[in-house]
């Protein structure tokens, strides 16, 4: 089992599009079996997938932190894309703010998330991959994700904004993993949304290959700006099942097969 989560200090890279659509095209592969978690109370995880997060009734990823006891079988949702049945989901909630200020003053807060997959290891060991979107904030929530997961993937669109997000992100991790007793596990950055007619998109590249902390984790194929992307979310379908002959479908392939190679996935 991998564990991947998707993140940056910056807003709209693209990250929930990125955790999706990767996914979709990992869950080509029938031996893969997927678990999305939805780590962010603005739901657009859920939303993609075709779940109202505003439903109170249903379990969700809160239900972990409220609830220790809860079975993993009775928070996770089945089938919800019908053509990658090997693709499953932890929902999130609007009111997963609410979980963050209660867990504010909790004594290990950072390690619930870390302490709940290990002690239901049998039931996770079912999937491939656990992977998590989050939303840019280095909260409480998001710390557990991010101390959890075996990879961190950090998205850039092309701007300056981007660089500073990943680059506070990286500076930031890095004092909190001290902390924490674990290694860097950031393995990777993906740029999004690429379109090389902005002058910024070489000298992007050229910047992330120039820094120490980036050049090796660049993700060299970028995956392009494209408004198929964007009716990912409006079809509740990943690309690859969208549009499968698209192609920034071939670019989120390679991609994925690039994260493979770098054992991310
Ligand atoms: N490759 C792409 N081409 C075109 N539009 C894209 C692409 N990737 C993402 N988008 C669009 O950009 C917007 C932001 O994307 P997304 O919601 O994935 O960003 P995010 O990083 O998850 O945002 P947040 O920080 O709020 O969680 C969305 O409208 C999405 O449809
Ligand atoms: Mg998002």
């Amino acid at each position: 089992m991998k564990s991947i989560a998707f993140g940056t200090l910056k807003g709209g890279t693209g990250k929930t599009t990125s955790c999706f659509n990767l996914a979709g095209a990992l869950a080509l592969d029938p031996n893969n079996k997927i678990l999305l978690i939805d780590g962010d109370p603005q739901c657009n995880l859920t939303n993609d997938i075709g779940i109202d997060c505003s439903d109170m009734e249903r379990n969700n990823i809160r239900t972990i932190f409220d609830n220790k006891k809860i079975e993993p079988s009775e928070l996770i949702m089945h089938g919800m894309i019908e053509q990658l049945p090997n693709i499953d989901i932890i929902p999130s909630n609007i009111l997963l703010i609410k979980t963050e200020m209660q867990l504010v003053s909790i004594a290990g807060r950072e390690k619930l998330l870390a302490n709940y997959f290990e002690r239901n290891k049998d039931y996770f060991s079912q999937y491939t991959h656990i992977i998590f979107d989050t939303n840019p904030n280095l909260g409480v929530i998001n710390q557990n994700i991010f101390y959890f997961v075996n990879s961190i993937i950090l998205v850039s669109d092309v701007s300056l904004n981007a660089i500073q997000g990943a680059e506070l992100f990286t500076f930031l991790w890095e004092e909190n993993i001290e902390d924490l007793g674990i290694t860097n596990n950031i393995k990777a950055l993906i740029i999004n949304n690429f379109d090389k007619r902005i002058n910024l998109a070489k000298d992007l590249q050229d910047y992330y290959l120039s820094e120490a902390e980036f050049k090796d984790i660049l993700v060299e194929i970028p995956i392009p700006s494209s408004v198929a992307m964007k009716d990912t979310s409006i079809s509740h379908l990943p690309l690859v099942i969208l549009q499968p002959h698209h192609q920034v479908t071939t670019a989120i392939k390679r991609v994925v097969k690039d994260l493979i190679i770098r054992e991310v996935f």
